[in-house]
Parts: structure tokens; sequence; C-alpha cells
């Protein structure tokens, strides 16, 4: 794992927008599994920034999202395919058959689960994972105790993430009970993982994933297993971090990372 810190959530999402403007430019047919959150609305502000004033091409990439509520239709305001399509998709020029979410109101939600794990097969795998962080400490909706082999499959909620995500819902009881999630195995099986933490909300809960033991109790803490994975904090989420003079050191000496110093 690499920790990077930025001093604010703006330097840190235009890191990951310039990491991914990388990888797809190195790659024009990458595999880009997405998330969805505050976090990452910043990121795709800057991802299409980048491709309205550089041209960034999404022409030939496919995406695939970590997860989706149960019972929503993909039209729904608070669906994460409207989200995507509002933050993203509609405003780059991707080919909309090459992005992918789980389909929280298909009628059989376990073969919609195989099917989705067969489909990222069939795509090859992914690429490049962007993850945010909850604060109960998961990844995607990999809610405490999820096992951290576990597979694409419908995880209820906990009481902290529902009421982390109840403002566009008009409240607590309002948001889906389940949702359909990459498992935390499908997860650290993409090929590189960036985890994005803003604010200083996450900070408990990025020390704990970072520093901490790998535990299912925050399955962010299974991305230490993880050969290729970076960690960008702004400086309110990594406040509770020991060993930040430890990382700032690797990212100031780490040749890999010169170009975004
Ligand atoms: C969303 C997802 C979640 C969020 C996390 C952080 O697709 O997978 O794990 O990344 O809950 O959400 P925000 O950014 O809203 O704090």
């Amino acid at each position: 794992m690499e920790v990077i810190l930025q001093p604010n959530e703006e330097a840190a999402a235009a890191l990951v927008a310039r990491i991914v403007a990388h990888e797809l430019r190195t790659n024009p047919h990458l595999v880009l599994g997405l998330a969805t959150g505050k976090t990452m609305e910043r990121v795709y502000r800057r991802l299409v920034g980048l491709h309205k004033d550089e041209h960034l091409d999404f022409s030939l990439c496919s995406t695939f999202n970590l997860d989706e509520y149960v019972g929503l239709f993909p039209s729904d305001p608070n669906s994460y395919r409207h989200y995507m399509e509002h933050h993203l998709f509609r405003q780059v020029n991707i080919d909309p058959r090459n992005t992918h979410l789980p389909n929280g109101m298909a009628t059989d939600l376990e073969a919609e689960c195989r099917n989705y794990e067969a489909l990222i097969h069939r795509f090859g795998g992914i690429d490049l994972q962007l993850l945010g962080i909850g604060k109960a400490g998961h990844i995607g909706f990999n809610e405490p105790l999820s096992a951290l082999r576990s597979r694409t499959r419908v995880k209820a909620l906990t009481p902290t993430t529902l009421k982390q995500n109840a403002a566009g819902f008009g409240g607590e009881d309002k948001v889906p009970r389940r949702a359909i999630t990459m498992g935390v195995g499908t997860i650290i099986e993409a090929r590189r993982c960036i985890l994005l933490a803003t604010g200083g909300s996450k900070s408990e809960v990025i020390s704990q994933a970072v520093e901490g033991p790998i535990t299912s109790m925050v399955t962010a803490s299974a991305l230490q297993l993880h050969p290729r994975c970076t960690v960008i904090v702004d400086e309110a989420a990594a406040a509770g971090l020991k060993e930040k003079d430890y990382y700032r050191w690797i990212f100031d000496n780490e040749p890999e990372w010169q170009e975004y110093r």
C-alpha cells in the first residue's frame, strides 16, 4: 500500500483524476472500476474537465461500478446508474454500451450477481478500480464482517451506512435496505486500486484501514493485501495516521510519483 497526502480535497481529487487520465492514455481500452458517493463527485468533475480541455478520450474504455441499490429503477435520481449518467457518462464520449452497473431491479438477484462477475471476467478483469471508504470502513457496500474473499452479492446495509447515505433520500428510513455490491474478493482482484478519502469524518476509519490489522470489521483493510493499492487522502482524512512523515518521504522519493509531485 502507498499513502499519498494532499493538502486539501480538491488536490486529492485532482491527483486521482490525473492517474486515471494517465492510465487511459496508456491503454485506451482500459477497464475502469468506478465508485459513487460524495467524494468521487470531484474526481468526475475533473475527468469531465480533462475530456473537454485536453480531449481525454473515453470512447474505447469500459466501466464497471462497484454497487447499486436493490429496488431502485435506473431512472431513479438516487440510483447509482443515475449518479453515473449525471456526473460522468453523459458528459464524456464513453459508449453507453460499455458502462456497467449491477441491476438492482433484477427479478433474480442472485443470478444478476453471478452474471456481473462473469461479465467482469469476460472483459478481462478490472484494470483500475476507484474506491471511496464509508464511515463503517466499507469499500463498495462490503459492510463490517463481509468475508474478505466475498464475491458480488446482495448485502444488507448497516445503520451507519443508512445514516451516511440518507441525505438524498430525505431520511434514513427511505434508504433502500439492501444493495448489490462487488465483493471484497472481487475488488482486490483489480490490477490496480486507488482509494480516495477526504474530510475529517473519514480520519478514524482511514487510520484503521491503513495502519490497523486486516479485519473484516473494516473491509477497506483488505487492501493491505493488494499488490498495487494507492490510498490518496487530504490532510483532514490523514489526521489520525501515525506514520505521515514516512508516507511523505516515500511520495517524495519514489521515482514512480515523479510526474505527480
Ligand atoms: C459507492 C461506494 C461506497 C462509497 C463510500 C463513501 O459506490 O462504493 O463505498 O465510496 O460509502 O461515500 P462518500 O464518498 O459519499 O463518503
